[in-house]
């Protein structure tokens, strides 16, 4: 029998050829790899336990039928419902798709659409019958989220994948086999050679296929090797609600769209995470209204280009109106026309609720219209805080990067930004080091943190990432000293500057809301100001502005008016004056 055994479901996927509009489910048999250690496979003991690893794995090994192709590949491209319990594949029953209160322990990394894909993948789960563990001891299945965006990324994931065999082959024998899964970009970007590297991992999700988590755990509960990494075309997970890990968090994510087309020379995650999509505009407002049902005060919108969002669901907003990019910059892409756009959904989405704030990351500095930067300006609950990441303060550099803007254009737009937004807080992203940078290219990007001087900062040294444009036409050719160096040079560069911008605030009145206890003293709390900087402030009694009778203390998801006393480059610190609503105060100076 062949080693794989492959599924066809109905779904736009990227698959190109006479196949294109479906995806496959790869499954791989653990009798047809030797290699596999018999912990994957289940003991003996276990096989009569279950009763149904005889039955299941001989309909696997039969596999589905050309028929079973074909009849899955007709049916219409649309998404099951996540209330429902999926119809099952020809090879596993309803039965087998279902959680059977099997604990799963799910470890995040990277970046917040990392934190967001992990509260889906647990939505998908947790309708399915597993129960959620925050103990590893306590873990039928462990799944890891992982990122790719740099080598050191992935060195900790395997790192952690060598602690988890060790886990994994100590298990007791009494219990049930713990599974372990990747999930995410490294799933995505690796494919197979997770699974022939790491023979003790039993599933590969891509970003796009969560929603085959149960299958994924069924077929593994058998010893058999599960994978789906296939991109897709259309996947928003618009109707699945992400459970919230914190059920106290004052503020929530909220995906509005996902993949990027911008194909910047050095990033790997086009490739894996795929074209851009974006996600209804109506899916959006209705999950934003039941997180404002909830109590939340605090929204970030999260895609990676998240103000390239587009909805073209509705057909009626399809015109041909073409988009106005920022002064200076262009795409690697075709023009795209029509549909609903960013500064739509920004006005929609800060319209359901005045004390809720309304963040948005990771935009493009492309797409920055005036009328995005307007609403901006004049909404109380969008905050004047924008990410604008720059990754280099050399044309040269920028236009091997595949950017599409120059230092000249990039800085106009700064100034275009800090006249339309006043008090507004920037923060950016740099790379160091990156292909042919020379020191005087390095100086300009050094000249460029010292010129726009951020409030916040994301600094990285170059990571040659296979794939990518940069990995097939340039020469990693900055030793990794230099880049070192060169990264220290900017990071000390940035805090002297973030410093200075800080203590702007110093005297000021700041609008804080509050999150919790300080990490570093009880007798403290902290919040973060509309810019998005840590505020901390002592926990006293203070006066309710709403209501001047009463003395009280700030709780999580409260606004309160802080005096700023001193700052540092990350955190600013205070007292508190009194408790507040978003709509009725503002911060001053
Ligand atoms: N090496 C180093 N940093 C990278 N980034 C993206 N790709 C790479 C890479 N190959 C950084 C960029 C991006 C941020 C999310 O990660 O600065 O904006
Ligand atoms: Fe990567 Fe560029 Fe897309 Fe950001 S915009 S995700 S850096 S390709």
């Amino acid at each position: 029998m062949h080693p794989f055994q492959c599924v066809l479901r109905a779904r736009r996927c990227l698959r190109r050829g006479p196949l294109a509009s479906v995806s496959w489910l790869l499954l791989r048999t653990c009798r047809a790899h030797s290699s596999v250690p018999s912990s994957a496979c289940p003991s003996p003991q276990r096989q009569q336990e279950d009763g149904v690893w005889k039955d299941f794995s001989s309909r696997l090994a039969t596999g589905p039928t050309f028929q079973d192709f074909l009849r899955s590949a007709s049916v219409p491209p649309e998404q099951p419902s996540s209330s429902e319990v999926e119809d099952p594949p020809p090879y596993l029953t309803v039965d087998e798709l279902l959680g059977r209160q099997r604990r799963v322990y799910l470890e995040t990394y990277g970046c917040q659409m990392n934190v967001n894909d992990t509260e889906i993948a647990w939505s998908i789960l947790q309708k399915s019958g597993y129960l959620r563990t925050s103990n590893l001891q306590e873990a039928d299945v462990i799944l890891l989220v992982t990122c790719s965006i740099r080598e050191k990324a992935e060195q900790t994931i395997w790192n952690r994948l060598h602690q988890l065999k060790s886990l994994k082959s100590k298990r007791l024998r009494s219990r049930v086999p713990l599974r372990i899964g990747i999930l995410g970009c490294m799933a995505e970007r690796l494919k197979e050679e997770i699974l022939n590297r790491e023979k003790m991992v039993d599933i590969l999700a891509g970003p796009d296929a969560y929603r085959d988590l149960p299958q994924l755990l069924a077929v593994a509960e058998s010893g058999q090797q599960a994978a789906n990494v296939l991109l897709s075309l259309d996947e928003t997970y618009a109707d699945v609600m992400p459970v919230q890990t914190s059920p106290s968090a004052t503020s929530a994510f909220v995906s509005i769209m996902r993949g990027c087309d911008n194909m910047c020379s050095y990033c790997i995650v086009p490739f894996t995470r795929g074209r851009e999509r974006s996600r209804p505009v109506a899916s959006i407002l209705e999950e934003v209204r039941k997180l404002s049902e909830q109590g939340l005060k605090e929204v970030t919108l999260l895609g990676q280009n998240v103000n390239s969002f587009r909805d073209n669901s509705e057909v009626q907003f399809n015109n041909a109106v073409s988009t106005n990019l920022s002064r200076g910059f262009s795409t690697n892409y075709k023009a795209k026309q029509g549909g609903l756009r960013f500064a739509h959904l920004l006005d929609q989405v800060s319209r359901i609720d005045p004390e809720m704030r309304i963040r948005f990351t990771s935009p493009h500095p492309k797409d920055f219209p005036d009328e995005v930067l307007q609403l901006i300006r004049e909404r109380d609950n969008i905050c004047k805080q924008i990410h604008l990441p720059a990754q280099s303060g050399s044309s040269r550099v920028l236009e091997a990067m595949r950017r599409g803007y120059s230092r000249e254009a990039y800085v106009e737009l700064i100034h275009h930004i800090r006249e339309s937004i006043p008090g507004v807080s920037l923060s950016s992203d740099f790379i160091a080091g990156f292909c042919g940078e020379t020191e005087e290219d390095h100086l300009q990007t050094v000249s460029l943190l010292r010129e726009v001087q951020y409030n916040i900062g994301f600094l990285f040294a170059y990571s040659m990432r296979q794939k990518t444009r940069a990995y097939h036409r340039l020469k990693d050719d900055i030793p990794e000293e230099v880049k070192l160096r060169r990264l220290e040079e900017l990071i000390t560069v940035f805090r002297e500057e973030a410093t200075k911008a800080n203590k702007s605030f110093v005297g000021c009145t700041q609008l804080v809301l509050v999150e919790g206890p300080s990490k570093r003293s009880a007798a403290d709390l902290c919040g973060r100001n509309d810019g998005n900087l840590k505020v901390i402030f002592a926990d006293a009694e203070m006066e309710d502005a709403t209501d001047s009778r009463l003395r009280v203390r700030a709780q999580p998801g409260d606004y309160v008016l802080v005096k700023i006393t001193s700052a540092s480059s990350q955190t600013l610190k205070g007292h508190v004056l009194c408790k507040t609503t978003l709509k009725d105060s503002t911060a001053y100076c």
